[in-house]
């Protein structure tokens, strides 16, 4: 026996099961009984999961769901949600319908330029570079031709290549600083495809006439796109943001955002509660969440201090709540039409483009931060998140549904605790 291998990868999918429960599990049956429960039973589905990545020895299922009734620029929406974190999707319906009484939401996309780089090093002086980049500049785009070619006709491209001096902090370093448009497609292979291609045309030309030679470092897109923007915002009077004391509910929500603009302890939670919303959609329609993570949390910091991504004001008697996000988002491509339920999503979402998309998962941001920031400065975050918490409970007791109802009815209004909810369990069944 032993916890290290090699060939692992050439092992079949039994094989590596095996291997694992031998090394690895403590019931060994019972983990191989685990991983096979979550197979599909549908061979062809199972095979195009397996095939998604490498190694595949089951699947990890994380619940689906939706939150409806949405108003985006008049239109309804229902949206899909994968997460695994309880009042996420619950916020959602609950902010959906407070803001279809009161005119939606309001969406617009600032731009959709996305960023590759080739990184170098080049040890002569700047003007002669430039010169030589100046002239070649052509030749370079002339390089991605073949690659270009299907997504100019659907309206994308390259849009410029400019070289950077970044000399300043590091020695020798600069830059072909390439911007894109990728249509409705996020565009992470054309556009890796197109840099290397950049690359490759500039190294061999520069070894014929530029002296010294540039030493070619790594090419790579950029997951910060603070210039593939969208911008999603809502407004009420004042008075019809809350029941009692609105003025004052109102006014604490913008402290609320206020505190989260210049403390960076608040801005990270403030800002996670965003990603739960966003990430959830990012991943039900197979976009790349760990890259749309990356890029809103580069840009909350963009100012040198971490900082909200959500802001909000009162003026004339009107309380206003938006985002900014940088959102990089493909409706084709990738896994968007490949994964059967990512598919399905998008047309939940009426097969949006991927500048529709990227409005739809702003208010999906928006309106986490609008629960969250609701909640914490009227009755606290934990009243909500407590009930669901007692499901979780109930089903780690395997409480049946009748159980339930009686001890969901009987905890209400008290704290939940492990213990409270052990102990009603075993109330109700001696009772029995
Ligand atoms: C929990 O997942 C998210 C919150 O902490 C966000 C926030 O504090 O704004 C509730």
């Amino acid at each position: 026996m032993s916890k290290t291998i090699t060939g692992f990868s050439k092992l079949t999918k039994d094989e590596k099961i095996n291997w694992l429960a031998n090394n690895f599990f403590k019931e060994s049956e019972k983990g191989v009984s685990i991983l096979k429960q979550y197979e599909n039973q549908d061979e062809k589905l199972q095979q195009l999961h397996d095939e998604f990545i490498e190694n595949t020895i089951s699947n990890f299922y994380i619940p689906y769901a939706v939150a409806p009734n949405f108003i985006i620029n008049g239109k309804p929406y229902a949206i899909p949600m994968a997460i695994e974190e309880s009042s996420v999707v619950a916020a959602a319906s609950l902010v959906a319908k407070f803001w279809s009484t009161r005119g939606g939401f309001k969406t617009k996309v600032i731009s959709t330029i996305k960023v590759g780089q080739v990184h170098f090093m080049y040890e002569g002086y700047f003007e002669t570079l430039q010169k030589y980049f100046q002239k070649n500049k052509d030749k370079l785009i002339k390089a991605t031709e073949s690659i270009t070619e299907n997504m100019r006709k659907r309206g994308g491209g390259i849009v410029d290549i400019e070289l950077r001096d970044k000399t300043a902090r590091l020695e020798n370093y600069y830059q072909l600083h390439v911007t894109f448009e990728t249509a409705d497609s996020m565009g992470a292979n054309f556009i890796n495809s197109c840099l290397e291609a950049i690359a490759k045309e500039f190294k061999n030309n520069t070894s014929a006439d530029l002296k010294p030679d540039i030493n070619i470092v790594m090419s790579i897109l950029s997951n910060y796109v603070p210039e593939c923007l969208v911008r999603a915002e809502v407004s009420c009077k004042v008075e019809d943001f809350f029941d009692v004391n609105p003025e004052i509910y109102a006014q604490k929500f913008v402290q609320a955002i206020q505190i989260a603009n210049i403390e960076p302890y608040r801005a990270v939670t403030h800002n996670k509660g965003i990603m739960n919303g966003i990430d959830a959609v990012v991943l039900a329609t197979g976009n790349d969440f760990r890259a749309i993570a990356a890029g809103a949390h580069a840009y909350a910091a963009k100012s040198g201090t971490y900082k909200s991504l959500t802001n909000a004001k009162i003026e004339d008697g009107i309380f206003y709540f938006w985002i900014e996000i940088p959102l990089s988002l493909g409706t084709v491509g990738g896994l968007t039409k490949l994964h059967p339920l990512a598919k399905l999503s998008l047309e939940i979402l009426q097969n949006p483009s991927a500048e529709e998309l990227m409005q739809i998962i702003a208010v999906a941001g928006l309106s986490q931060n609008f629960a969250a920031l609701k909640a914490l400065t009227t009755t606290g975050i934990q009243q909500g998140h407590m009930k669901m918490h007692l499901m979780n409970i109930l089903n780690q007791l395997e409480a049946n549904l009748h159980e339930k109802e009686i001890i969901v009815k009987k905890l209400k209004g008290k704290t939940v605790t492990h213990n409270a909810v052990a102990d009603a369990l075993h109330q109700l069944r001696i009772k029995k």
